[in-house]
This record gives structure tokens, C-alpha cells and sequence, in this order.
């Protein structure tokens, strides 16, 4: 018999337990406004203001590297839960923007850190890289139940856009976030933690490119070529807005329904920052009331696998978690890639 066919065996596998905590952050100094926008691009704050609720974005400084700003992040998650650097056993990274096509950021980032030995890779699944490294630490988690998992989600998208291509290139923005990833909680005194009570993830690989992130291996070079078109982030806007609408809807239903959970269970809703149209259509469809939806796309643009990490920072901030609550966080991206999972706080 097919052992996938026997579905009996596979749900009575038991569910391995993963906690977060930490939740360091770190964004470049450099804000570029809207108004800054219009000496780089042929653009109006009024255009990217009603059509995407963007009016800052942090972009990297020249000399400043993705990894210095995973690096801020891992710290000050390093700080908050007390854990020592030699407990860490694992550096995963999200991310769509790697520095280099290999190594992987994970290895520049725990050496910066120094953390010498650890495994160490990176995860491609664009704007919903926070999400599926939730997954693939929850395996890891459970395959060890000891390890301690640095996960760091980091883009430095401002290093492909092309400045011709108006319609994308004020979308988005750079910017890190990290957290310590656990099979047993951390129990630190005043700092809230969370655990995952359920996740789904999913893709249709047959949109991959609508949106791309160019820069890769696709296209053979020669020393002293100029880069093309393809070379930066390019998006197909108005396809990309339609699926993403209808994916995270879905994709959130299916992981409260996984838990026999509904959507009246959320105490707070946090989904991928891309555009504030996208999110209100999304928080509309879902039922949900404006005030159960977090929205800061407009302090950072889109910055892709970091903008959940970024958006549960700033809740904190805000006083908008607190233990006891739910919240259902939900990302789509480049792939198509989506996914969603629910954090009791
Ligand atoms: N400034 C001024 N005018 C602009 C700009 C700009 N930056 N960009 C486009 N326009 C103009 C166009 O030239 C066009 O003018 P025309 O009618 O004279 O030809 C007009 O505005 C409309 O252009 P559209 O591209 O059709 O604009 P649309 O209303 O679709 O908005 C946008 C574009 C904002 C990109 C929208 O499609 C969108 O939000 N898509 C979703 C993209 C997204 O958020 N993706 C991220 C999710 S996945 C991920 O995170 C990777």
C-alpha cells in the first residue's frame, strides 16, 4: 500500500511544538520619502500614496551590507531572550535578496555574529519566506527538539530596483527581523512570546513570473557585460494584486480551519506589508474589523520576507499584542508563494 495513501498514520503523527521569541528588528537610518522618490523616478507622492499607502521606505546606505542589518536584528533578539551565541545550533535566513548567490547569507550573518559552526542556509520563498521558514523550523524542531534556531528574515531590495519602471520601483524597501525558534518556551520575565498553533503553506508555480528578482544565473554573462531589464524586480502590478488578494483570504481560512479555529478567534490580523489596498480588500473579504488589522506598510514599503517581522515590532510598540491574544499572520510573494500561520501570544 501506499504509505502517503494512509492518511490515518500520517495525522496521528504528533505535532511538534515550536516557540518564538526575541523579535529583534533593525531597518536602515536612510528614510527615503515619496518626495524623494519624485528626483529618482518619474512619480508623485499623491500616485504612490493613494494607490499603495506607502510614504517612507528605509533604503541601504552605499557601505552598508543586507547582513549588518540581520546582524542589528540577531543582536537584539540575542539581548532581549539573555540566550548565549554558543547556544545557537541553527542560522536559517529568509530571504529573495541574497548577497551572493553562494555562500548564503546565513553563513555571512553567523559569521559577523560569530558564530562559527552551525548549520546554516538560506530560503527562497520571496515575501512569504517568514512564513516558510516557520515551517521548516518546526521540522528541524522536531527532528531535535534541543536545537535553538536563529531565524532571520532580510531583503535589501533598494539594491534591484530599476528606477525606469515607475510602477515598482517605489514599492519597496529594506529591512530585517529575527527571532530565537524553540521546542520549549523561553520563559523570559516581561518579554511575550509566542507559540505556533497552526501553519499552511502553498504555491502555484505556474505565475512564477510575474514577479522575478533578476540577478541570477538565468542569463549568461560575460566580464564587462551591462546588466538588463531583468536584472531588477520586475512585477506584472495588477495580476500580482489579483492573486495575492485571493490567496491570502483563502490561505487564512484554511489555517483557522486546520485548528477548528474562525475568524471571530483572531484578536489580531497581520499580513504581508505590501500595499495597503491589498490589505484592506484582504481584512474586508475576511470580515474582519479595520481595528483587528495591523497596518505599517506606510512607515516601509514592501520589504518582502521582513515586512511580518517588521509589522509584529511594531505591534508590540503599539501595545497591540498581549498575552493571551491570537494572532493570524498571512504573507504571499514571488513564487507564487503563500502562506499563513496563527502565533498564541
Ligand atoms: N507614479 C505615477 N504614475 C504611475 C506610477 C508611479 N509610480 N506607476 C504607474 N503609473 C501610471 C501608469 O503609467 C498608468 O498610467 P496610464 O494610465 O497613463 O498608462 C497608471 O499609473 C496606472 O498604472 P497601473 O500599473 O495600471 O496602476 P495600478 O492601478 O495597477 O497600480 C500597482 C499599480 C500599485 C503596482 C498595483 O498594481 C499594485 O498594487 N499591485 C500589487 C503589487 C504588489 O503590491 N505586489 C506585492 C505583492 S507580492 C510581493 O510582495 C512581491
Amino acid at each position: 500500500m501506499d504509505a502517503l495513501a494512509d492518511s490515518s498514520t500520517l495525522s496521528a503523527l504528533p505535532s511538534p511544538s515550536l516557540y518564538l521569541s526575541g523579535f529583534g528588528t533593525c531597518v536602515p537610518e536612510k528614510v527615503v520619502t515619496n518626495f524623494d522618490m519624485e528626483r529618482l523616478t518619474d512619480t508623485n507622492d499623491e500616485w504612490i500614496t493613494t494607490r499603495t499607502g506607502i510614504r517612507n521606505r528605509h533604503f541601504l546606505a552605499a557601505d552598508e551590507q543586507p547582513s549588518d542589518l540581520a546582524v542589528r536584528a540577531a543582536q537584539q533578539t540575542l539581548a532581549n531572550t539573555g540566550v548565549p551565541l554558543e547556544r545557537i545550533t541553527h542560522t536559517i535566513v529568509a530571504t529573495c535578496t541574497p548577497e551572493y548567490l553562494s555562500p548564503s547569507t546565513a553563513c555571512v550573518v553567523a559569521q559577523k555574529l560569530g558564530l562559527r559552526h552551525c548549520v546554516a542556509f538560506d530560503i527562497n520563498a520571496a515575501c512569504t519566506g517568514f512564513v516558510y521558514a516557520l515551517n521548516v523550523c518546526q521540522a528541524f524542531l522536531c527532528a531535535d527538539p534541543q536545537a535553538c534556531i536563529l531565524l532571520v528574515t532580510v531583503e535589501g531590495l533598494s539594491r534591484r530596483l530599476n528606477w525606469k519602471d515607475r510602477s515598482t520601483c517605489v514599492l519597496f524597501g529594506d529591512g530585517a527581523g529575527a527571532s530565537l525558534a524553540t521546542a520549549q518556551p523561553l520563559n523570559i520575565p516581561g518579554h511575550l512570546s509566542a507559540k505556533l498553533q497552526s501553519i499552511q503553506c502553498s504555491s502555484d508555480t505556474e505565475c512564477w513570473d510575474l514577479i522575478c528578482v533578476g540577478g541570477g544565473t538565468h542569463e549568461a554573462h560575460v566580464l564587462g557585460d551591462s546588466v538588463s531589464e531583468t536584472f531588477f524586480v520586475t512585477m506584472q502590478g495588477r495580476e500580482v494584486f489579483k492573486h495575492a488578494v485571493r490567496a491570502l483570504v483563502s490561505i487564512s481560512l484554511e489555517v483557522l480551519n486546520k485548528e477548528g479555529l474562525s475568524v471571530e478567534d483572531v484578536d489580531l490580523f497581520i499580513p504581508h506589508q505590501a500595499n495597503l489596498r491589498i490589505i484592506e480588500a484582504v481584512g474586508s473579504r475576511l470580515g474582519l474589523p479595520a481595528d483587528k488589522v495591523f497596518v505599517n506598510v506606510g512607515n516601509y514599503g514592501n520589504t518582502s520576507a521582513s515586512s511580518i517581522p517588521l509589522a509584529m515590532a511594531d505591534a508590540f510598540k503599539q501595545g497591540r499584542i498581549k498575552p493571551g491574544m491570537k494572532v493570524l499572520v498571512a504573507s504571499f510573494g514571488s513564487g507564487f508563494t503563500w502562506g499563513a500561520a496563527v502565533l498564541q501570544f
